[in-house]
Order: C-alpha cells, then structure tokens, then sequence
C-alpha cells in the first residue's frame, strides 16, 4: 500500500536526515523538499564516498527516483546548477526527468545574500548567526509579493521587470544603509537568463505532480530541512530560520493536503547540537561537549562553523513531537557516545525555582531555564557493528528504552554510523 512520509528535524537541525532520507528512499517513488534553501546541507557517505548536497534531495542518490523541489523552497540557481553539475560527474541524474523543480519557487537573488551579510554584520552581538546565504531576505520578498519566482527566469521582459522594480530599493538599503556595493540590474539579468535556459527542462508543476502521484498510489516522502525548533512560528524566535520546518510545512510548501500524510518521522541524534546564536538549556562547555563535537565530527556542512554540543533535552523532544505529530524517532550517532559516562537525559527545566515539563514559548524564558537532568550509566562498547537492538551494550538499550518513555515515542530506527548499512532498523514508516 502506498504512504506519504513526512521525515522532519526534532530539534535545530542537523539530525541527520540526509542519511535517513537516503534508506528510506528505497521505499518511496518520489521524495520532494518543501522549504528551506541552501542553508541546509546534506553530507551522504555511499560506498565510502562522501556528497554534499543543499538543495537536491538525498534521494537523488538512487537512480530512477523522483526528486521535486517544491513551491515552499527557496532556490539559488548558481547552487543548484552546481550540485546539478557534480551529480553529473558522478554519474547520478543521468535522466534530467529525475529532477522536478516548481517553477513557483522562490529564488535567491544576489541582493538576498548580500543583506543577509550586512544585516548580520550590523547587528554585531546580536546577530542571529545565519548560513549568510540570503534565506531570510528571501523569504521576506516572498511574503511581501515582490519576489522573484522560477519561472520568472524564463521570461525575459518579465525578469527585467521584476529586478527593475526590486533593485532600486535593495540598492538603497546595501549602499545607503549598510555602506555595500550597489549591485548592477543588467548584470543580474543576463547571468539569471543564463541560469534559466540552464534550468528550464527541470521546471514543473509540483502539486500537480503530487496529485498524479497520489490517484497512481504510488509513496511519496516528505524531506525537511532543518528543524522543529528553528521553525519560524513554532521555534525559538528570532533565533530561527524564516521558514516552516514543522511538519505541517510538507503540506503548504509542497502543496499536499494534511489528509494525504500517513506518517510523520522526527529525526533526533543521541545528543543535542545548535548552530548559530540563541537558547540551548543542554549545551555543554566542558570536556564532553568537545568530546562530541570531535568524535561527531559536529561542524556544519553548509558552513563549516563548529556546532554547540549537549545532552539530549527530552522537554524539547516532547515539544517536537507534539507541534509536528511526530509518530516515531529514528535517532542517529548513538556511536558518538560510546565512552561517555555516565550520560544524561534533560528530563525537565528549573524556571524561577520551579519545575517545568513543557518548552517555554519565550525565549528569554527559555534561556533562565537550567535543565534537570537523569543520569544513567554509560557504555564503551563500539556499537557501529550492531543491526539489532539485541547487539547493543544493555546500557545503550535502557538510555534509547528512556528516551522513548519520556518522549512517549517509540524509535524506529538507530543510526551507529555514517555508512547506509551502520543502522538498526526496528520498524519500517513505509509499512
Ligand atoms: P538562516 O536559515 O541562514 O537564515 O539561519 C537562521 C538560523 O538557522 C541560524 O541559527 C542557522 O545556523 C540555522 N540554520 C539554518 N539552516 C540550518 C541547518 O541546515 N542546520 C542547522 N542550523 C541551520
């Protein structure tokens, strides 16, 4: 029986969901994106070899899968031809057809980058810590009604349009305001032209696609990008990304009714991390913390920048589940660790002398929040050998059992390692 899955982040990103989306890709016959840009980032080790992908999905991957790029993404075009271009070399996407991008998508201009860096460099101990690459400002143009969409490359006259209108005001605020280079509209226009001739054979109809997909009953999987508490109503504001990383954004940004979700997985590692400013109630800033950036190789692949590490926030994961429907965890690098002892659980927060059990929607509460953790014994086994639960150390059964009690979720899935086959699989969501 056909399902669509919605495979989404449970706390600020970088779960791992590249490498989850690629196993469970085999499942589904399309795998769509449906927010976000290129601040996400996807590092997929197949065969020892190592792909960054930030805008192709993961399951581009498999041969003969389709990939789409739904109505609710951002895209910069000079990005994805590149990443169109290193597939290529690997002789992936041999079949251009595999690639749908929705020509209602948003695209990220030159002026987009360039404000996020000015911006985040005007607001000097404030900044927000954005990937720099125009996401924000993106999304702004969107919601205002003067972004430039897809297929607006498409079209001469109306692209030169639409920059000469945006252009003025951008130039204005970059030169005037943050003391930037102008930028040049026939420059922009010209490369944009290029990149649209380059594109136009990727440029579809994503909710139509959806919909032929669905009277066919044939699986499709919803892949996220980043997660639920960077979300941009539900996360911790301002300190979030400017779009929906919740699962109800699979539905708005592909263009699926929430009737048509069968599924929804939440990614969470076996630890926490956060890249970027804002409230992190687990972060660690001791020898453990570096121990897991180290052993979990916890630097961004979009950015490079190192990520904060911390004990795994159970009242976060709650949260989570319960913004998003998550209906099963698939919880990755259990491996990283092996040899933390003991480790631990937040299992609550201590706000003004009290104990609280639900994630604060304010961030300045959050921030006063100190965890309340539960220790529980660590193991030192390698555990990167194991395909069933029953050949990981007790230690690490009773801390995933923990885990799924206090989040009252059950994990499907454990990731001991980067490769596709370091994975215990407990139950399939395409089941
Ligand atoms: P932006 O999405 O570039 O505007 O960045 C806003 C916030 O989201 C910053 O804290 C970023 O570090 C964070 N962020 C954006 N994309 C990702 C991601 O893919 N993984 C983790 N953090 C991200």
């Amino acid at each position: 029986m056909a399902r669509n899955v919605v495979v989404i982040g449970a706390q600020w990103g970088d779960e791992g969901k590249g490498k989850v989306v690629d196993i469970l890709s085999s499942d589904a016959e399309l795998i769509v994106r449906f927010q976000g840009g290129n601040n996400a980032g996807h590092t997929l080790v197949v065969d020892g070899e190592k792909t960054v992908l930030h805008h192709i999905p993961s399951g581009i991957l498999h041969p003969g899968k389709l990939c789409a790029i739904g109505p609710g993404v951002v895209i910069d075009p000079e990005v994805i031809l590149r990443e169109i271009d290193a597939l290529k070399a690997r002789r992936l996407l041999a079949d251009d057809r595999d690639l749908r991008l929705s020509g209602s998508a948003h695209v990220i201009m030159p002026w987009h980058r360039a404000l996020d860096l000015a911006r985040e460099e005007s607001r000097g101990g404030a900044r927000i810590g954005t990937t720099g690459r125009g996401i924000g400002p993106c999304y702004e143009d969107k919601a205002a009604r003067s972004g430039i969409r897809l297929a607006d490359l498409l079209d001469r006259d109306v692209l030169r349009e639409k920059i000469a209108r945006s252009l003025p005001e951008k130039n204005v605020l970059l030169a005037k305001l943050y003391g930037k280079e102008a930028l040049r509209a026939e420059e922009i226009l010209d490369s944009h032209l290029a990149y649209g001739e380059r594109l136009r054979g990727y440029v579809d109809d994503i909710p139509r696609m959806l919909g032929r997909m669905e009277k066919e009953a044939r699986s499709i999987l919803f892949e996220g990008a980043q997660g639920a508490l960077l979300d941009v109503d539900h996360g911790t504001y301002p300190y979030v990304t400017s779009s929906s990383t919740v699962a109800g954004g699979a539905c708005a940004g592909a263009g699926i009714g929430p009737t048509r979700i069968d599924t929804v997985v939440g990614i969470t590692k076996a630890y926490a991390t956060r890249v970027g400013a804002g409230p992190f109630p687990t972060e660690l800033h001791d020898e453990v913390g570096r121990r897991l950036q180290q052993v979990g190789q916890e630097f961004g692949s979009t950015t490079g920048r190192p990520r904060r590490c911390g004990w795994i926030d159970a009242v976060a994961l709650r949260y989570a589940v319960r913004v998003s429907g998550i209906d099963g965890f698939v919880l990755n690098k259990l491996d990283v660790l092996s040899g933390v002892h003991p480790v631990k659980i937040a299992v609550a927060y201590r706000l003004a002398g009290e104990k609280v059990f639900e994630f604060p929607t304010s961030v300045k509460a959050l921030e006063a929040c100190e965890p309340v953790y539960e220790e529980m014994e660590g193991w030192s086994e390698d555990v990167r050998k194991a395909r069933k639960m029953s050949q990981l150390p007790a230690a690490a059964r009773r801390y995933l059992d923990r885990i799924q009690e206090l989040t009252d979720t059950e994990i499907l899935m454990v990731s001991v390692g980067p490769g596709r086959e370091e994975t215990i699989r407990i139950k399939n969501p395409f089941d």
